[in-house]
């Protein structure tokens, strides 16, 4: 199985995209970052999703804020305390006492060439570990970034919430020379929705999985539903679907992609779609995904056990 670390501001859809990635590879770690909600709630997120369905999978704590940004967190997106109406939880479960930078170093030296992040959060623990060893990018097989938006920003005008919670890490990773995949927020709100059909056929698994899911994910639902989607939307799921099976990407493009950190275009992903800034093309983005392959997929893991 692949080994990767699984970076995350653990919330509603974060959570989900852990139990994807419990399936489908060796996850190693998870590193906490500052991004959705408070966090002390995002680590029991993360504890209490594992303590559940994967025990032995240790956890990291990493920034508790971005490098420079001041950022707000979103619970009326993810729920009071990110997992939606799941608020009364108290893992056993505890953290490890390294940190998580320290962690993705490490790992990354005892399988150089091999560990690949999922990066579904802000970036800042990876930039803060860039920074400690310029040597990472080499060791790291590929990053796989939920992030950034082309032209509709669900936090600011131009901002994704994850380039937007800390622009300064994001360009920070994307000029480092990682391999990297980024699935920006257009692609995963057209491909990766639960609309309410969908949302019943979850409802009546009746499995753990399934009723956790739509605990988990209430409050996301509504969230989107007032921003006018169809359901709620699960960018991260899709993200690490796509790194596992690299066909549910039906179109990409090797682009330079930079992000802005200035003013109100703070967070805003710019991509050189006609090579004008002459600059290398450094990351593989997503630009279509296949729907029925997310439905498939998430129905398949949601039916488990
Ligand atoms: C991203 O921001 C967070 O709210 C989600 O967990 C996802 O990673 C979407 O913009
Ligand atoms: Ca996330």
């Amino acid at each position: 199985m692949r080994k990767v670390i699984f970076d995350s501001d653990t919330a509603s859809d974060d959570a989900i995209a852990l139990l994807y990635a419990l399936d489908h590879f060796e996850v190693l770690g998870v590193t906490i970052v500052a991004g959705n909600v408070k966090y002390e709630n995002q680590v029991k997120n993360a504890l209490y999703t594992l303590e559940q369905f994967a025990p032995d999978v240790p956890v990291y704590l990493g920034a508790r804020r971005p490098i420079m940004g001041r950022w707000r967190t979103v619970e009326e997106v993810h729920g009071p305390t990110g997992l939606g109406s799941l608020t009364d939880i108290s893992p056993k479960k505890k953290p490890e006492k390294e940190h998580a930078v320290d962690a993705i170093l490490r790992l990354a030296n005892e399988y150089p060439g091999e560990l690949e992040i999922l990066a579904v959060s802000p970036l800042t623990n990876l930039a803060l570990a860039y920074l400690k060893d310029e040597t990472l990018p080499k060791k790291i097989s590929r990053v796989w970034v939920m992030g950034g938006a082309f032209t509709r920003g669900n936090t600011t005008p131009l901002g994704e919430f994850n380039f937007w919670v800390d622009p300064e890490a994001a360009k920070m990773v994307l000029n480092a020379g990682f391999n990297i995949t980024i699935v920006p927020w257009e692609v995963t709100e057209e491909t990766a929705y639960v609309d309410d059909d969908l949302w019943e056929k979850i409802s009546s698994m009746r499995t753990r999985r399934s009723d956790f899911f739509i605990r988990a994910n209430e409050t996301l639902r509504k969230y989107s539903k007032a921003t006018g989607a169809l359901g709620s939307i699960h960018p991260d799921t899709l993200t690490v679907m796509i790194a596992n099976d690299i066909s549910i990407a039906t179109k990409t493009a090797e682009l330079n992609v930079d992000v802005e950190t200035c003013g109100d275009a703070r967070g805003a992903m710019m991509v050189d779609w006609y090579g004008l800034t002459g600059r290398k093309r450094n990351a593989n983005v997503v630009l279509k995904a296949n729907r029925s392959k997310f439905v498939e997929e998430l129905q398949k893991l949601l039916s488990r056990g």
